[in-house]
Formats: structure tokens, C-alpha cells, sequence
């Protein structure tokens, strides 16, 4: 199950008493005025006085994000009910289609009504930003429409198709800097080149009119949905969607709860809040990239203490999960960062119906946030949704190594689909076997494994367990003294439930398995690999029974690979 933590801040306090719809004005910071020489005197005007009220912390969020530039280049998307979601938790769960924007995320709000609120003699000098990901893109769509140079700094790690796309978005407007293994090095750099080449800084998400553009995506909402909404779910990397969408959502509708969601490795505005200031995290798991941040901005953070309600932290499985929901019901694909406000709905109606409180009937929107997902995590993404939606349990069961055990194991793991079964010769009295069912609920795997028990096979409950997740299911076998006279085999089986049980079933009348290698690739066909000892004497008896098998097969016996790793 998704661990969940939850920091509870000023706001939540504040909303239990009496709802405020104005933030505090806090404590003064040092005064600074921007640079005005390039700009007339009306920008020059406008810029003090956005810069007094940013410092003052009275700038009207409200005002800037109605009156936010955003139309010219993103779309108002659509607000959809998700019915197989809503349906299995019982409440109206809503997406806010931002993955439909040409860029396939929001990022393009912030980045442009950023540049487009830049004076003349700016936008004609440039500018800049570090991005390896979906501002990037933002910035470069927002330079070819407004016919300005921008600077994109990247990591030299950047894939080639992320640079490529930002390349399409900018066409000539665009220069790309690839500076730096990470992003830290490509964001020092695009400060100094800043400097030198006296460019405009669009940050991600640290500045007023970045934030006002993300806050548009509220606008829409409250629009869309007039009616009673329990609470927006919100992604958050460096906060500036989440504190656009809570500036304007509690100034309107302070009922409305604001909780964003962070994941495990990346949870700087979660850590930040509960200790009253911001926490620079020493790294940042990158599974979901579009929230990895390390510190999250100055602004974002103050605004974020005032309007979020709690941040809820989930893991990589149910982002998988999650990213599987939204397939479900909308046969689109979004990255990591853009379902983590799905993973974090589910986590909030689970973590409810533990309690006396359950919610129930509600409506909720989740910020489908993005969409530029990488096609090579899919194979990923796809292995890990079973385990998060707790749809697969993976165990280590131990059995005696004699015949009918096997049989007898089948027997208990019943009509379930068997999603992965390997197993390698290592012990003369004991097999070890790692193997994979699909369950129908969380609390499933716990009672499969005691009727394992039960019926004496020792059995490891893995299904929480990382190493054996990511690693030990790809490890289990190896060379073997005890495989003698085997002959290793590849099946192919038509895919369907019970198949591979038959299928082990019918390989087994007299000689015994020394190895198997199977996972359900959700294919036409299974694939299985088997490693049989069949004395020398009674191959031609071998032969007949494949000829009577019926299944396609290939003799690997001879593979120098076998000879190598097995
Ligand atoms: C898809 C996606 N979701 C969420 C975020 C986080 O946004 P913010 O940094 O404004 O919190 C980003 C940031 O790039 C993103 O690309």
C-alpha cells in the first residue's frame, strides 16, 4: 500500500477554525528593486511595484491570474469524469486534461505569461532557461510565438528525443546549451551565460507570473465544475503549479482542499513544510522527473504554507498504478509526474476508509499534469501497476524435491493467474521456487501465503520486498552440480488462464524440471523456459513425447549462453 505522510499547515489549522480567505502578511524581507534601465517607464513602473509587493508578500494572485496571457498557446482542456475510477472509489474522481496541450503538459501556462508579460527591449535581448524536461518546451513554444531568442540550457544527459522536441517546438528562436551532467550544473551555467549576455531568467516555477500562469488551470476548474468539490490534487516539484491552483482556488472557494502530492525520493515541499523552512534535499529519485527537485522555491513555499492543506507522499508502484488508471479511462498515457495527483486521490480515499470518516460520494480533481512520458519506461510502468494496484503477490516458496509436491503446490494456487514462476535446481531436498499470482485485493497476499503454509511449503511473502522486486525474480537460477543430464527446452503456449499450470503439468510425466523460467509478458503466447534431465538412454522416449506435446519448441541445449550462465 502507498505510505502516506501528511503535513498539516497553517491553512488546515486556519480552515478548522474559520476559513481565511487572505493570507497573513508575514514579516518584512530587505527590499530590492529590479533592473529598470533597459524598460519604459510603464514596465518600469509595473516592475517596482510587482517586485515592493513581491517582497512585501502582497501581490494579488487573484487579479494576476485572471488577467494572465496564457490563451495564445495553451488550449482550456477539458475536465473529465473518469467512470471505471470513480466507480471503483465510490466518488467522482475528475482529470484536468493538461497532457492535451500541444507540449502534453501545463508547463507552457507559467513559461509563457511569464515572457509575454517581458517589455519590448527584453524580449528582444532573450531569454534563458535550465531545463531538461517540460519547461524547456514551455519556453520554446512561448519563444517561436512571441518571435524571441531564448537560451535553453540541458544537461549533456539529456535523451536525444527531449532535445530533439524542444528543438521542433523553438524552431530558429531556440538555441540549445548542453552544459553538465545534471541539472544543477546546467542551471549555474545558464546563470553565467544570464549575466554575460544580460538575457531574461524564466525559472520554472520561482516567479510571480509563472505562477499565475499555472493558476489558470484553477480558473478552469472552478469554471467547469460549479458545483461542490471535496479537493484538488496537485503534483509538486518546485511548487509553482500547486501554488498558482491554491492562490486562486482560496481566495474563491476556501472549502476546497488543496493537497499536493509528492513522491518518496523527491519530497522537498512535504519535508520543507513540516519543519516551517525550506529543506534542500541531498538528491532526488528521477522515476518522476517532472518533480524532481532538490529545493523548492522561496515564493512557492510561502504560498504553499498558507493554501495547501497537507502533501501526501506516494511510491513508484502506485505512480504505475495510477498511470494505469487514467489508460483505463482515457486510453491516453501520462508520464510519472503527470499521474502522481491520481496516485495521491487514491491514497487519500484509502487512507480514509481506515478511519470512522470515509470519504465517500465526494468529488475530486486530479491535474493530469503531463504527458511526455519516455516509450522505453512503458515495459516498467507496466510491470510495476500490477504490484502497486496489489493485483500481483510475488512469493519465495519452498517445497520438497519429490514428486507430487509440485502437483500439490498447483493445486493450492488454484484457478489464480500465474503471472511469474522461476525456479532453478539447488538443493537436493529442498526447491526454492520465486513465484508470481495475480490477487484481487491488498490483502490477499498475506492469506495466499498462509495457505502455502498451511499446507507446508515455507513461504516469503515478497510482495513488498524492492530487492526481490526489481532484482532477485531476474536472478533466481544459475549454474547447478545437480543438473545432470539436463536438456534445456523453449515453449510456446497460447496464453490463458490456467495455461501455464497445464502446460507444467503435462512436462513433467517422468523426467525431473531442473529449471523454469516464466513471466507473463501479457502476450498471445507464453514463453517458458525449461531445463529437463532426461537421461542419454531415453532421449528417443523424449522425442515421442514432445512429438505428442503439441506445443511449438526449440532445443537450446546447444546455446553457448546455457553453456555460460547456466
Ligand atoms: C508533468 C509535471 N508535473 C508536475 C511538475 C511540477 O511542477 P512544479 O515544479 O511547478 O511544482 C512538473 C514540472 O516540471 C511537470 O513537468
Amino acid at each position: 500500500m502507498a505510505s502516506i505522510i501528511m503535513v498539516h499547515t497553517e491553512h488546515t489549522a486556519r480552515l478548522d477554525s474559520r476559513p481565511a480567505a487572505h493570507p497573513r502578511r508575514p514579516a518584512c524581507l530587505p527590499l530590492r528593486l529590479p533592473a529598470v534601465e533597459s524598460m519604459s517607464l510603464h514596465q518600469a513602473i509595473r516592475a517596482c511595484h510587482e517586485s515592493l509587493n513581491l517582497q512585501t508578500m502582497t501581490i494579488d494572485y487573484l487579479k494576476k491570474i485572471l488577467t494572465s496571457r496564457v490563451y495564445d498557446v495553451a488550449h482550456e482542456t477539458p475536465l473529465d469524469l473518469a467512470p471505471t475510477l470513480s466507480k471503483r472509489y465510490q466518488n467522482q474522481i475528475y482529470f484536468k486534461r493538461e497532457d492535451m496541450q500541444d507540449v502534453f503538459s501545463f508547463k507552457v501556462r507559467g513559461a509563457y505569461n511569464k515572457m509575454a508579460n517581458l517589455s519590448d527591449a527584453q524580449l528582444k535581448r532573450g531569454v534563458i532557461c535550465a531545463s531538461a524536461g517540460n519547461h524547456a518546451q514551455g519556453v520554446a513554444l512561448s519563444a517561436s510565438k512571441l518571435g524571441c531568442r531564448a537560451l535553453i540550457v540541458m544537461p549533456t544527459t539529456t535523451p536525444p528525443l527531449k532535445i530533439e522536441s524542444v528543438r521542433a517546438r523553438g524552431g530558429p528562436n531556440v538555441e540549445i546549451v548542453l552544459h553538465g551532467d545534471s541539472y544543477t550544473d546546467a542551471f549555474n551555467h545558464a546563470q553565467l551565460l544570464e549575466k554575460e549576455q544580460k538575457l531574461t531568467f524564466v525559472h520554472p516555477f520561482d516567479d510571480p507570473d509563472v505562477i499565475a500562469g499555472q493558476g489558470t488551470i484553477a480558473m478552469e476548474i472552478l469554471r467547469q465544475h460549479s458545483g461542490p468539490i471535496h479537493a484538488i490534487f496537485v503534483a509538486i516539484g518546485g511548487g509553482g503549479l500547486i501554488s498558482g491552483v491554491a492562490a486562486y482556488v482560496k481566495q474563491l472557494r476556501p472549502d476546497i482542499k488543496i493537497i499536493g502530492v509528492q513522491t518518496m525520493d523527491s519530497d522537498a515541499m512535504a519535508r520543507s513544510l513540516k519543519a516551517g523552512e525550506r529543506v534542500t534535499l541531498p538528491d532526488v529519485g528521477l522515476f518522476s522527473d517532472g518533480t524532481a527537485v532538490r529545493l523548492v522555491g522561496q515564493e512557492t513555499f510561502r504560498l504553499a504554507q498558507q493554501f495547501v492543506d497537507e502533501v501526501i507522499i506516494v511510491d513508484t508502484d502506485a505512480i504505475c498504478a495510477a498511470i494505469k488508471d487514467v489508460f483505463t479511462d482515457t486510453r491516453s498515457i501520462l508520464e510519472p509526474a503527470g499521474a502522481l495527483a491520481v496516485a495521491g486521490a487514491k491514497a487519500y480515499i484509502e487512507r480514509a476508509e481506515l478511519t470512522k470518516n470515509p470519504v465517500k460520494n465526494e468529488t475530486l480533481v486530479t491535474i493530469a499534469c503531463g504527458a511526455n512520458m519516455n516509450f522505453d519506461r512503458l515495459r516498467f510502468v507496466a510491470e510495476r501497476a500490477e504490484l502497486g494496484e496489489s493485483r500481483e503477490a510475488v512469493f519465495a516458496v519452498s517445497m520438497p524435491e519429490q514428486r507430487g509436491s509440485f502437483k500439490r503446490f498447483c493445486g493450492l494456487v488454484g484457478p489464480r493467474n500465474v503471472t511469474e514462476f522461476n525456479y532453478r535446481i539447488s538443493d537436493q531436498d529442498t526447491a526454492h521456487v520465486f513465484v508470481g499470482v495475480q490477487i484481487s485485493d491488498r490483502g490477499e497476499s498475506g492469506s495466499v501465503a498462509r495457505k502455502f503454509e498451511e499446507n507446508g511449503f515455507r513461504t516469503l511473502d515478497l510482495t513488498h520486498d524492492e530487492l526481490a522486486k526489481s532484482h532477485l525474480r531476474h536472478l533466481v537460477g544459475g549454474k547447478s552440480a545437480l543438473a545432470k543430464d539436463e536438456i534445456l527446452y523453449r515453449f510456446e503456449f497460447p496464453e490463458r488462464p490456467g495455461a501455464l499450470m497445464r502446460f507444467l503439468d503435462s512436462m513433467a510425466p517422468n523426467w525431473n524440471i531442473s529449471l523454469c523460467h516464466y513471466r507473463s509478458q501479457g502476450g498471445d503466447v507464453g514463453r517458458i523456459l525449461i531445463g529437463l534431465q532426461v537421461p542419454p538412454e531415453e532421449m528417443d522416449e523424449f522425442a515421442r513425447f514432445l512429438a505428442t506435446l503439441g506445443y511449438r519448441y526449440w532445443d537450446e541445449s546447444q546455446n553457448p549462453v546455457y553453456k555460460l550462465f547456466l
